[in-house]
């Protein structure tokens, strides 16, 4: 086959052997194959027949699920770029894009005015589909636990000079006034961190036409989201960089591996279940794909990327031994995400009982972390990663999207 005619195959096979083909999965090979209808009809047909003759299970169904998923996110390759605040972009965003994957922007930590310029500045180069991710947390205050939070921290304060308190960028979660100013932009995709925003939000997102994703990281999470309007849902393994997307969940001893997580999600939902956490080169790709997932979420393996903005300290540390263990630690934000274990999580953490509420967490820090950074040191810094950053490339994301991708050639 045409590299541009493959056939993403996100299958399982049902007790008789026979393959289901469901009429939207039909129209959706039809749009990708435009006037190659014909010959994607028969790709279909063997790919298969390659892969009944390769399972031997029963029980299952086949899904053609990753072309819906191009179909949807108007993309070509089932690949999104995984939107990491605090380290990229439009710019990588659009180097994924070029590539024909999806491109992230990550809004978490912009104002609206930035998150104008992002999508601007996006658009004045790519007319390809773009994703702007946000986060739904409770914006709480706690005054008591923020004074134990500060004394805890005293001793480094003292110790790296810092005096007043000043303000951090602040995480805001997606409301009424973000998505009035967005509106008019269309955005085709939004994607969600820590569950959805309020029901009256979520029908106006879809109101606009655009495409609902949101993280997962238990069973029960992926059933609410399903149930309260996400089009697409991320199986976020305990493997993945960054925040988990926790939302019902409190406890992370529970959390789970991606692929443990994906399978039990696929067979659970009805919606495309994409694969994250963890999935850094074409053989795990193929895997996730074995296990049903429409698409693939990488992150960690673009913070090396040339159009990332990664910093130089995240990068030595990434290409250093240190970068062999990470851990999941709630210091930097007052929420359980992954991150290369630094002096801030050995001393601090890695679960403190004593940090602030999200994000309230991130000020006092951030200011340790600026003073060390200003001497060189990223003992303070939040060096996210994934557990895998084997898959960690100083090349062109448009490069790595292309090379992870020559795990759907078939
Ligand atoms: C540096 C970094 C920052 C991240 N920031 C965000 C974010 O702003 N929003 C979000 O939805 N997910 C964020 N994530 C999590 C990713 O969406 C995704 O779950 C994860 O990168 C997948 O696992 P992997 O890093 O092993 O590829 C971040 C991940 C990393 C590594």
């Amino acid at each position: 086959m045409d590299a541009k005619e493959r056939i993403w195959l996100g299958c399982t096979v049902n007790v008789s052997g026979m393959a289901e083909f469901y009429s939207r999965q039909i129209l959706s090979t039809c749009v990708r194959a435009g006037n190659a209808k014909e010959r994607i009809g028969q790709g279909v047909a063997q790919a298969t027949q390659q892969f009944l003759s390769t399972n031997t299970k029963t029980n299952s169904i086949v899904r053609l699920m990753m072309l819906d998923v191009c179909a949807l996110l108007k993309i070509a390759k089932p690949l999104i770029q995984a939107p990491m605040a605090g380290v990229q972009d439009y710019r990588l965003a659009l180097a994924v894009a070029k590539a024909g994957g999806l491109g992230s922007i990550p809004c978490a930590m912009l104002s609206i005015e930035q998150i104008h310029a992002q999508v601007n500045a996006f658009k004045a180069q790519s007319d390809a589909s773009y994703n702007l991710n946000f986060f739904c947390h409770t914006a709480t205050q706690d005054a008591q636990q923020e004074l134990i939070w500060r004394e805890q921290l005293a001793p480094y304060f003292k110790e790296f000079e810092v005096g007043e308190l000043k303000a951090s960028a602040g995480r805001v979660p997606f409301n009424q006034e973000i998505f009035d100013a967005l509106a008019p932009l269309n955005p085709p995709i939004f994607s969600f961190h820590f569950g959805l925003p309020s029901a009256d939000l979520v029908a106006k997102i879809k109101a606009l036409g655009a495409v609902i994703i949101s993280s997962a990281t238990s069973v029960a999470e992926g059933i609410w989201l399903e149930e309260n309007g996400a089009d697409i849902v991320i199986a976020q393994g305990v493997e993945a960089g960054g925040h988990r997307a926790m939302f019902l969940e409190t406890d992370i001893s529970r959390q789970q591996g991606t692929f443990t997580l994906l399978p039990q999600l696929v067979q659970a939902l009805q919606v495309p279940i994409v694969a994250a956490g963890g999935i850094a080169d074409k053989q795990a790709i193929t895997a996730a794909v074995a296990l049903g997932a429409s698409a693939v979420q990488i992150g960690t393996s673009y913070l090396l990327c040339d159009e990332a903005t990664t910093s130089a300290l995240h990068r030595e540390v990434l290409t250093s031994d240190q970068a062999a263990t990470t851990c999941l630690t709630n210091v930097f934000s007052g929420r359980p995400a992954r991150g290369i274990v630094n002096r801030a999580i050995r001393e601090l953490g890695p679960i403190s009982d004593k940090t602030p509420p999200f994000p309230t967490a991130a000020t006092a820090i951030t200011q340790l972390r600026q003073a060390a950074e200003q001497r060189g040191s990223s003992d303070f810094s939040p060096l996210w990663s994934g557990c895998n950053n084997s898959g960690c490339k100083a090349i062109s994301a448009t490069e790595l999207t292309d090379e992870l991708f020559t795990a759907f050639d078939i």
